[in-house]
């Protein structure tokens, strides 16, 4: 990573990076600056070849991102709503579309923009702490960045449907009981498990682990005779690679792989 950013830390650790959203004063809400940071941030993660599995998370104690900020779009007309929703957009669908599997830790709100960031996440892992929500409904609007859609794949429609319409926030159980977090940990140990499950990650056969992200991806898109099509062709094309050939002979001779990412 060769940028500076002002609202964000990006700590590289081994083959992860590590994400802190940077504005604690305004619980880390996602302003113009934040969002095209962020967009250049994906860019530069997306080409880079030793970084393997990504985290974010917010900084402080109380929130991962509070939200789109409220501030920055009272005044907004329709026509500037409209490019803040296209910035909004091109991160998450940045962040989904990386190669590299990408971990939200939720270490405290996350609400409005703030969850559909962390949907636009594969992996959420959630302090004990945090709160989700979709509040936009509370103050006249409705998500922005994706959140209508994500949040019907990832639990099942009538949850998201109670979510999405009440604007209520739900807690860390809840989350968990729907499934929209997959684990649940104290606030302090959050972050280490969170970089534990990316550097396991990381250790995987890369191309292998894009391929299937890029796969997983597709079942919330098109048919499922899309997604199944698509899925033999990306596996076939795996067998172009040595990382298949080392993995495959390295279990039949039963030692550890070493994989180059080739
Ligand atoms: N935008 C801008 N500023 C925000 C913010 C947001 N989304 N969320 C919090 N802040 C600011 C507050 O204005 C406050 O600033 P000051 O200290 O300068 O007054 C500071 O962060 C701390 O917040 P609170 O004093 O409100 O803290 P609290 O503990 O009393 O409440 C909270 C915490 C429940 C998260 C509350 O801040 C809150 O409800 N925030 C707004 C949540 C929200 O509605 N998010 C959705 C935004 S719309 C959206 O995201 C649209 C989209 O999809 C694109």
């Amino acid at each position: 990573m060769h940028s500076q950013f002002e609202t964000l830390l990006v700590e590289i650790d081994g083959a992860v990076a590590v994400v802190t959203i940077q504005r604690p004063k305004a619980l880390n809400a996602l302003n113009q600056q934040v969002l095209t940071e962020l967009h250049k941030l994906i860019g530069e993660l997306r080409s880079s070849d030793s970084v393997r599995a990504v985290v974010l998370t917010g900084s402080g104690e109380k929130a991962f991102v509070a939200g789109a900020d409220i501030a920055a779009m009272v005044a907004m007309q329709p026509a500037e709503a409209l490019r803040f929703a296209e910035l909004g957009h091109q991160v998450m669908d940045g962040l989904a579309s990386l190669p590299q599997p990408v971990i939200a830790a939720v270490n405290g709100f996350a609400l409005g923009g703030g969850l559909e960031l962390a949907m636009a996440c594969d992996i959420l892992l959630a302090s004990e702490t945090a709160r989700f929500g979709q509040p936009e409904v509370n103050i006249g609007v409705m998500p922005g960045f994706g959140g209508s859609q994500r949040l019907a794949r990832r639990v099942p429609f009538g949850q998201a449907a109670e979510i999405l319409l009440s604007g209520e926030n739900i807690t860390a159980a809840e989350a968990l009981r729907i499934g929209l977090v997959n684990r649940l940990y104290p606030p302090a140990e959050l972050l280490g498990e969170a970089k534990k499950l990316a550097h396991k990650i990381a250790s995987r056969a890369p191309l292998a682990v894009a391929k299937t992200k890029q796969s997983l991806h597709n079942t919330w898109q098109g048919t499922l005779a899309d997604g199944n099509a698509q899925e033999r062709r990306l596996f076939s094309e795996l067998f172009a690679t040595a990382d298949q050939k080392e993995g495959m002979s390295a279990f039949l001779l039963k030692r550890p792989p070493g994989y180059l990412g080739k």
